[in-house]
């Protein structure tokens, strides 16, 4: 019989990437922190992807487990931003007492040896270094230009290629699963786009240098956002028009930003001012028709919008991806629809 093992989260995507992870092998039961229901009694360990260093989210874990008995196993253990816990241990320290973390082994042996380090784990470990890796390079892009100072152009390139490695190696659904769990906001908004463009490249059978091309347009597609406030970029809910206005002013930030770089191509940076633009003209900021939209524009901006969909963000769940592939089919006119009809396969079954 499978060891039961129970898992609370303060997001749904959390729950569900470590359902992945551990179904078959562990009987899964699973909770929102929000929903302050206790954890079953027959639970031989916990698994808590919450943040910890928030005094709140500690109360409320501690009356979750209430009434105390003990786990079968007492390892605290991160599995990626993640901790196995005892349930003593949680009721006999005080935050931050997730600092003592165990060894691999000792995970193991809290969960058992049915998870392979060279199986799921690894496939898990290789797929966060790339999105850390991701981020890493978002963050330095965004900090340089907003000093003034080019962007490391190689420095993207070689994040984007290990991002696009894997991306083919392990599929978009690990990705996406990825790096929802463990970024926010624009970086993870970022990250999510570098790897469906790398995904549709590679479902539509491109060569690998234009799916390199996408990825690099994809890697600075949103620089531009880098000058807008984050409490416009993370606000909860619809903007009001002028902050509308504020947000449509990224595209071409970012070309201005960009175009002076020799090392950024022309293809790059003509998708930076344009992944807003639409084939009938409605889109921004020059309102450009289909005869002036290119194909890799056109595929960027498919999976622009497809990530900003599916982005896991604090204030709402995450719309599932057939809602997302839903919404992209009915922007007729807006969209080039045999992409559209060939990008279903990457949005609902990769
Ligand atoms: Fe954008």
């Amino acid at each position: 019989m499978p060891i039961a093992v129970h898992v609370v989260s303060d997001r749904r995507s959390k729950i569900a990437a470590l359902r992945a992870l551990l179904e078959p092998t562990f009987a899964v039961t699973a909770a929102l922190l929000a929903g302050g229901n206790r954890v079953p009694r027959n639970s031989a360990a916990l698994i808590v992807a919450v943040d910890l260093r928030v005094a709140q989210n500690v109360a409320v874990l501690k009356d979750m487990t209430q009434p105390c008995s003990t786990f079968a196993n007492a390892f605290p253990q991160w599995i990626g931003n993640c901790t196995c816990l005892s349930r003593r241990l949680l009721h006999s320290a005080q935050p931050p007492f997730l600092s003592t973390r165990s060894t691999e082994a000792s995970c193991m042996r809290l969960i058992g040896p049915s998870i392979s380090t060279s199986g799921v784990h690894k496939n898990s470990i290789e797929l966060q270094q790339a999105a850390a890796t991701g981020a890493a390079a978002f963050d330095e892009m965004f900090s340089a230009v907003l000093q003034g100072k080019p962007v490391d152009v190689a420095a993207a390139d070689i994040a984007a290629g290990k991002i696009a490695d894997s991306v083919a190696e392990h599929g978009l659904s690990s990705w996406l699963d990825t790096v929802r769990l463990h970024h926010e906001g624009t970086y993870q908004h970022c990250l999510l786009v570098t790897g469906v463009t790398v995904d549709f490249g590679l479902s539509l059978g491109l060569r690998g240098s234009d799916i390199r091309r996408l990825y690099m347009s994809a890697m600075f597609h949103d620089i531009g956002k880098a000058s807008i406030s984050a409490a416009i970029l993370n606000k909860p809910g619809k903007l009001a028009p002028d902050e509308r206005l504020i947000i449509e002013t990224h595209p071409a930030a970012g070309y201005d930003m960009l175009k002076d770089n020799q090392a950024i191509s022309a293809e790059v940076l003509d998708a930076v001012r344009h992944h807003h633009e639409y084939l009938d003209g409605s889109g921004y900021p020059n309102a450009l028709g289909a005869e002036s939209i290119s194909d890799p524009v056109r595929i960027l901006t498919i999976s622009d919008i497809f990530a900003a969909l599916i982005e896991d963000r604090r204030y709402k769940p995450p719309m599932s991806r057939q809602q997302a592939f839903g919404i992209i089919s009915g922007m007729h006119g807006k969209l080039e629809a045999p992409l559209v009809a060939a990008f279903r396969e990457v949005a609902l079954h990769r």
